[in-house]
């Protein structure tokens, strides 16, 4: 993560306080971002945007004449609101500003074409665990995208978890359906799990609270074992001829998870080729 001061953006506008947007925002000031750099556009604040803002000196939709064009411009508005907004963002988008944006489907030759100011765009697609700080983000840029401008991306999209640069923007379907999506798929095998513990005898809710703290617990010993592949983990709590290994020859036979994993991320990648553009 590259997050020293030399990177942060001399001034930012984020276009969209939404879930994702409030998240980054909450991992700028958390990194030192000074509020002041801050320009906030969203309709409809939340009481704790609003403080936020108080508190940290931001610019909470400024009047229109007193908006000017920012380092970096980062939309975090639903895709489909693009269209309605892009006309009236252009007075924040100058020849030096860098575009960042996390709507999914939106392609960066969709970006260019409705906010022309600027040629310097930055397509990311985050996950959920951003909101705590947890998140890890594909990012693909256009060719004018400068060094410094990369820089300040890694910056401030690290603030709130990793960041993995794609060499060709036709990979970020493909991020959407593992890293995207992907929070969902462990929420339902945590409540497959669940399921599974009741067909077993327990009760629904020690069930519950096996399956979630496993899950919990399985992805923390990931994260503190970045020198062990998930491979080598499973290897080791599973011994010959136990319990763990009758288990795991269902789930990794021929029709097993795997390809049924396949098949969900392929599912996920058509659909997210079917909402591009
Ligand atoms: N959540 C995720 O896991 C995830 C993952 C990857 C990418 N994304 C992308 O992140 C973006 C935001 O998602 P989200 O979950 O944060 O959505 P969200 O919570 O609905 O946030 C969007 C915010 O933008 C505001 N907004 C709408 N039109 C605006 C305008 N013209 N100017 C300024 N603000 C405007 C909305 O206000 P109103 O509510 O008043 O309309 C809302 O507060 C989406 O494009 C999504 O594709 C999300």
């Amino acid at each position: 993560m590259s997050n020293t001061s030399q990177n942060l953006p001399a001034s930012i506008t984020l276009v969209g306080a939404g879930k994702m947007g409030s998240a980054m925002l909450s991992g700028w000031l958390t990194m030192g971002l000074p509020g002041s750099a801050i320009t906030i556009l969203e309709p409809a604040p939340h009481d704790d945007l609003s403080a936020t803002c108080q508190k940290h000196g931001i610019a909470l939709n400024p009047p229109t004449n007193a908006w000017k064009a920012a380092e970096v411009l980062i939309l975090a508005i639903k895709p489909q609101m693009l269209d309605a907004a892009a006309p009236s963002l252009a007075p924040l988008v100058s020849a030096n500003t860098l575009i960042i944006s996390i709507l999914a489907g939106k392609r960066i030759a969709d970006l260019a074409a409705r906010l022309s100011g600027t040629s310097a765009i930055v397509r990311a697609m985050p996950n959920t665990p951003a909101a705590i700080g947890r998140g890890i983000t594909g990012v693909a840029a256009s060719t004018s995208v400068s060094p410094r401008q990369r820089a300040m991306t890694d910056a401030l999209l690290g603030a709130v978890g990793a960041v993995e640069w794609l060499d060709s923007e036709s990979l970020i379907d493909a991020v959407t359906a593992v890293s995207g999506s992907g929070p969902a798929y462990i929420f339902y095998l945590t409540e497959a799990l669940a399921k599974a513990g009741e067909a077993a005898g327990l009760p629904a809710d020690l069930a519950g609270r096996l399956a979630r703290a496993t899950v919990e617990g399985s992805g923390e010993l990931m994260r503190l074992s970045p020198d062990l592949q998930p491979a080598k983990l499973r290897e080791n709590v599973t011994s010959p001829g136990g319990t763990t290994a009758a288990a795991l020859a269902v789930l990794m036979a021929d029709d097993g998870l795997s390809p049924l994993m396949k098949d969900a991320v392929a599912a996920a990648l058509r659909r997210a080729g079917e909402l591009s553009g």
